[in-house]
């Protein structure tokens, strides 16, 4: 069976040019040829359909091989390019292949033509599978520098943000205190609630620049992302306003997840808010919850699996091409000084990474965006006792509290809190201390109250040690960073809990009480 095979025949001369077909079909082809003799009739047929093989005459009245080649390359085409020419000298020979052209054969051998086509063919496919490979690589290792890069920030800001929890444990608390000091018409009271104000507003930066390089703290359960939905529904409503019109598409029998409900709520709220301002003339938010299974990984960040898809996608002005890769990075923002921080998406990516998840963008200027997350679906039975104590009015009883802390500023507020709750308080500056005071305790100890990221002996490994010796002795670990993710586990075992670093004194005591009211 002839091959079939499409020709672009630059030539002028009908007969040269059924010559040039003749030969074609003796060399086993079955060509479908078209003749051009001009750059316009050129570009015509190429811009018309897709073309196998040119085949060019060198010089033609008003065209000639080497201005041929120039078209295709404008075009941006890749073809093989075969001069055939009755009389060529070897300096144009020479100067057509340097032009681009892949071979030439004279008129009197045309028995090369076939062979000619046939290796020129096979050459440019591969060229094809070569570059398309080579893309291939590069979009791989692209993604690998992506994520490299989105790995050392989030180690910058993780680090920046620990340091910086300590720091607003000390303000915030202090502050609190001279606020409860103060009389109700002090002048001094404004100021202090502005300090308190303030960094309570700090903290919330640092939780998204946590929330970035995934150490923020996770409490995992097992959710309905309906539910979450249907609860900001009314939050989300009034942050959009009145100009833009919600719509929820909540599928009715959606698989579970196992996700930080409070992190889930963060992530809806942002993306509320960036679609919003993306929409200042109003328009639609539309969240929609889903599921899918993927069969095979679709990129090396993905696994196959069931996932949950949420997507949350907007009417506004859509997201350029060009900085689609560097909207998830801290700090990146294209609003005006003081309206963005660019530490939304971040905290967004943050979280959804940290649950196992995976986020994606689809996007174009006057689009619209579209914001599709997917969580890994739950199947496991919901872990239990993962509660977090709420406040509640309780007086302290007369127990002995263990506090733990390297950072003497956060140690000493604790202390003063605690004793103001009248409690019996110890201190010790890192575990090894608390070891050796453990050891020499007789009396007995009811709680044991210890920063998570501490250097030499953690706070984990403290408490392992600690109650080993002495079971029964409740633990309420203070953190403002996950260094690992053993601490999520360890919140699933009765007698411990889990406190933020910042808090504020009430929550502390708030803590203290619930945990000791444990059986
Ligand atoms: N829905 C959207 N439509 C158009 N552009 C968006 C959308 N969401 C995010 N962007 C772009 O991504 C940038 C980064 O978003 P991100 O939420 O991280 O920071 P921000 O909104 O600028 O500031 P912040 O959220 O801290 O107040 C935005 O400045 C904006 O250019
Ligand atoms: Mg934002």
């Amino acid at each position: 069976v002839p091959a079939s095979i499409r020709v672009l025949l630059v030539e002028d001369n009908p007969d040269d040019a059924e010559l040039i077909v003749r030969r074609l079909k003796r060399g086993g082809y079955a060509p479908e040829a078209r003749r051009v003799e001009d750059a316009a009739g050129m570009r015509a047929a190429l811009a018309a359909q897709e073309w196998d093989v040119v085949i060019a005459d060198h010089a033609l009245p008003r065209f000639d091989a080497p201005a041929a080649l120039g078209v295709l390359r404008a075009a941006g085409i890749d073809l093989p390019f075969i001069i055939v020419s009755g009389q060529i000298g070897e300096d144009a020979a020479v100067a057509a292949m340097k032009a681009g052209a892949h071979d030439y054969v004279m008129k009197n051998r045309l028995a090369r033509l076939a062979p000619a086509v046939e290796r020129e063919i096979r050459e440019s496919v591969n060229r094809r599978e070569q570059r398309r490979s080579e893309a291939a690589l590069q979009a791989v290792q692209e993604q690998f520098r992506q994520s490299q890069k989105m790995e050392s920030i989030g180690r910058l800001a993780g680090g920046i943000a620990h340091d910086f929890n300590n720091l607003l444990t000390v303000i915030i608390g202090y502050a609190e205190r001279m606020l409860a000091d103060l009389a109700p018409d002090s002048p001094r009271r404004e100021g202090t609630e502005a300090i308190v104000r303030t960094a309570e507003r700090a903290a919330t930066l640092t939780s998204y620049l946590l929330a970035f390089s995934r150490r923020q703290i996770l409490i995992y359960r097992v959710h309905d992302l309906n539910q979450v939905v249907r609860g900001v529904e009314t939050l989300l409503q009034r942050i959009i306003g009145e100009d833009v019109t919600l719509v929820v598409h909540a599928h009715p029998d959606l698989w579970g997840v196992r996700a930080d409900e409070g992190q889930i709520e963060q992530v809806l709220l942002n993306l509320a808010v960036n679609a919003r301002d993306a929409m200042p003339e109003g328009g639609t938010l539309s969240i929609a919850t889903g599921g899918v299974r993927l069969t095979e990984a679709v990129e090396p960040a993905l696994a196959p699996g069931d996932y949950v898809t949420l997507s949350v996608s907007d009417t506004g002005q859509g997201i350029d091409p060009a900085i689609q890769s560097q909207i998830f990075e801290p700090f990146f923002t294209t609003k005006p000084v003081g309206k963005g921080t660019g530490l939304g998406l971040s905290m967004v990516y943050g979280a959804v990474v940290q649950s196992g998840g995976h986020i994606t963008v689809t996007s174009g200027p006057g689009r619209g965006a579209t914001f599709t997350i997917l969580l890994p679906r739950w199947t496991a039975a919901p872990p239990g006792a993962a509660t977090i104590p709420r406040a509640r009015a309780f007086p302290g009883g007369h127990k002995t509290i263990l506090v733990v802390e390297d950072h003497d500023d956060v140690r000493q507020l604790i202390l003063e809190t605690l004793a103001g709750g009248a409690y019996t308080v110890l201190e010790a500056r890192n575990g090894q201390a608390a070891l050796a005071l453990c050891e020499s305790l007789n009396e007995p100890l009811d709680l044991l109250v210890t920063d998570v990221v501490m250097p030499v002996l953690g706070g984990l490994e403290l408490a392992r040690q600690v109650t080993r010796r002495r079971p029964g002795l409740k633990v309420l670990f203070l953190s403002g960073y996950a260094e690992t993710d053993d601490l999520n586990t360890s919140l699933l075992e009765p007698g411990t809990a889990f406190l933020a670093k910042p808090f504020t004194s009430s929550t502390l005591l708030a803590h203290v009480r619930d945990l000791l009211k444990q059986p």
